[in-house]
């Protein structure tokens, strides 16, 4: 039992004060690079400092399908852990499966609602009750540039798909692989759905999340997916199954010049000491300045019966929206608070364009969910696209006429 001098400092021991009593919290998780773990172990310690036992469940794998698969197994055998890193659209499928429990008491006595944005309270909903509680706000639709190599080459960098196309050649001349990539679908959809975004908001959301069967088959879509195909030509041979944050390393030592992904590259930087502005530079993808797509990475709650992991859970969830938590955790995964009127002052230059593109495109209406990353549709139709959309890159005979229409009629399919 802790004594009343222990109880009188830190947000750890705030927590502690509110509950006094240690519990076991298991949390499943894919947050296994270095800028990654780094941010996890922020939140690890706090839980450690309030007196509970953290049980780490990090299953590898970016983008966080085989941590889906691992956690589905789990449930099913009636041994889920008591939270997990569950995003988007997948909270409603948790949700109506029966297997979340409600954070309401902890969002009201937190006032969720006034500190969230609506697209992020939403989203932590489920039959309209709190399930999940955000750590952040992810903008996917970046451009990851070594400055070093565009000057080596000679060229700048691009801020159309054109212009991405055109340096290419002269990169490689320059000994150097133009955009770093890892073949694995959600990369591969990474990249598309920011090609896609380029050709504005309205058609994004019709085809992504409207599942619009002329759009998905129409002939945007084939500019788009053939625009996607001439990336094919700035990677390089070994590609193959490469996860991201080596892409994102071959950017930082400069054998590649840049990566299209979310600001969870970003915490690689970081981990690595690099300085946005000078060591690298951070950049709207290709022809999406003033828009921003979300991905909102939150922790989902799991139904337990043990009080003391009741407890630890509300902790937990406590802990994950105090300022302090929201700051150090984002400083490191290179993501932004998904709790608003935070202090800009610690974070870097790249994290204050996230923060300004999350306002502006609000109010553009070009603020966008991923796809890619779960926030548009659900599970089984995005893995159709992904499917289509990786055979297509990954195919010498598919034409884009073909492959959009494929990608329509897999939509329809799943829906
Ligand atoms: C996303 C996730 C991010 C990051 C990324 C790479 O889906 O939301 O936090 O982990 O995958 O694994």
């Amino acid at each position: 039992m802790k004594t009343l001098k222990t109880c009188l400092s830190g947000i750890a021991l705030s927590v502690a004060c509110a509950t006094a009593s240690a519990g076991e919290v298991e949390v499943l998780h894919y947050w296994t690079s270095g800028g990654e773990a780094a941010a996890v172990n922020v939140l690890k310690q706090e839980m450690e400092d309030a007196g509970h036992t953290w049980t780490d469940f990090a299953v590898a794998g970016g983008g966080g399908e085989s941590a889906m698969t691992v956690l589905k197994s789990r449930a099913i055998s009636g041994n889920p852990p008591s939270a997990a890193q569950i995003k988007g659209l997948d909270i409603q499928e948790w949700g109506e499966l029966g297997f979340l429990t409600s954070l309401d008491d902890v969002a009201t006595a937190g006032n969720w609602d006034s500190l969230l944005p609506e697209v992020v309270s939403d989203v932590m909903k489920y039959d309209g009750h709190y399930v999940a509680v955000p750590v952040n706000v992810h903008r996917v639709n970046w451009l990851w540039a070594n400055p070093e190599a565009f000057k080596k080459a000679g060229v700048e960098i691009p801020t159309t798909w054109e212009q991405m196309i055109e340096v290419g050649p002269k990169l490689k001349a320059a000994g150097i692989i133009p955009l770093a990539h890892g073949g694995q679908a959600w990369q591969d959809a990474t990249t598309f759905e920011a090609i896609a975004l380029a050709e504005g908001a309205d058609f994004y959301r019709k085809a992504f999340v409207e599942h619009d069967d002329a759009t998905l088959k129409g002939e945007t879509m084939v500019k788009v997916l053939t625009t996607f195909k001439k990336m094919r030509d700035l990677i390089d041979a070994d590609s193959s199954g490469r996860d991201w944050n080596v892409a994102t390393s071959m950017v930082i030592n400069g054998q590649a010049a840049m990566q299209i992904m979310g600001d969870w590259a970003k915490g690689e930087f970081t981990a690595a000491g690099k300085t946005p502005g000078t060591d690298y530079v951070c950049v709207a993808a290709p022809g999406t300045a003033d828009m921003f797509t979300f991905n909102i990475d939150s922790l989902a709650m799991f139904t337990q019966s043990d009080d003391s992991r009741v407890q630890a859970q509300k902790d937990l969830a406590k802990m994950v929206m105090d300022p302090k938590f929201q700051e150090t955790f984002n400083l490191n995964k290179g993501s932004i608070p998904a709790r608003q009127g935070m202090d800009r002052t610690p974070f870097d230059s790249c994290a204050h364009d996230s923060m300004d593109a999350f306002t502006v495109s609000a109010e553009k209406g070009t603020l966008v969910p991923s796809m890619a990353h779960g926030m548009a549709t659900s599970s089984r139709v995005q893995g159709a696209i992904y499917d289509v959309v990786t055979n297509y890159f990954n195919a010498s005979d598919m034409s884009a006429e073909d492959a959009a229409d494929k990608l329509a009629r897999a939509v329809k399919a799943t829906l």
